[in-house]
């Protein structure tokens, strides 16, 4: 669904900071990206929603050739890709249900109230529907962030270190989620620095596990 054949990026007016990523996202695996801080992992998320640009190499998302996709084009492939971003922002003065819809409302489609109300569900929210999103909790807040990013049923689904300030507890439970996930079928993509995290998720989930060093980008093996 994504494939990323010699690809090399560096931000503007500065040194390649990845380069020969040789990647494959397989529908319907469960995959980690691991790295050190600053080795580039949002980086390489942001590559795979065409946020930004490859500067060489050949990427494809869903078959289409991410260099000179048109507007529309972007518009699909980000619907078929649900992001949690690193920081999670939300519209403040918006109840934690309307931040949730907001991608329904953008895309122009109607809300349906019983699906978003399962969706809460599903992340333990229903109780804070109608709460303003900064009154909650940093795990209610990723929980939130990981509804609002799947409210368009994507095929992929990219999560930035979603359990940074989590404690171990509230970071399982968040796996959970992107576990039942994957197991309905959703091709996911973790970026995390906690090998533990991926230590323990590994025991549910078949994973596999790439890692940047160096700038480039590498399949890891058993030996976590
Ligand atoms: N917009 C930008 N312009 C220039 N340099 C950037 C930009 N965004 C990130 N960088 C640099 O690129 C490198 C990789 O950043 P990136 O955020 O991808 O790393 P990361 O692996 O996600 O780190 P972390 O684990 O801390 O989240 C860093 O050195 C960062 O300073
Ligand atoms: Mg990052």
């Amino acid at each position: 669904m994504i494939e990323m054949r010699d690809v090399g990026f560096g931000y503007q007016g500065q040194d390649e900071l990845l380069s020969g990523m040789t990647l494959t996202l397989q529908p319907g695996m469960f995959h980690f990206l691991t790295g050190p801080s600053g080795s580039g992992k949002t980086t390489l998320l942001r590559l795979c929603f065409a946020d930004l640009l490859p500067s060489s190499g050949e990427m494809t998302a869903f078959g289409q050739d991410m260099r000179g996709l048109s507007r529309d084009a972007i518009a699909d492939l980000r619907r078929r890709v649900g992001v949690v971003h690193q920081d999670p922002q939300f519209l403040d003065h918006l109840p934690l249900a309307e931040n949730i819809a907001l991608p329904l409302s953008i895309a122009g489609e109607e809300v349906d109230m019983d699906a978003l109300r399962d969706l809460l569900g599903w992340v333990q929210l229903s109780q804070h529907a109608r709460a303003l999103p900064p009154s909650l909790s940093g795990g209610e807040r990723q929980r939130a962030a990981l509804a609002r990013a799947v409210i368009l049923s994507p095929d992929l689904v990219l999560a930035d270190e979603p359990t940074g300030n989590l404690d171990w507890d509230m970071s399982m439970r968040l796996m959970q989620l992107l576990i039942e996930l994957n197991k309905s079928g959703k091709t996911v993509l973790v970026a995390t620095h906690d090998l533990n995290l991926i230590r323990a998720t590994k025991a549910q989930v078949t994973a596999r596990v790439l890692r940047i060093t160096g700038g480039s980008l590498h399949l890891a093996g058993a030996d976590l």
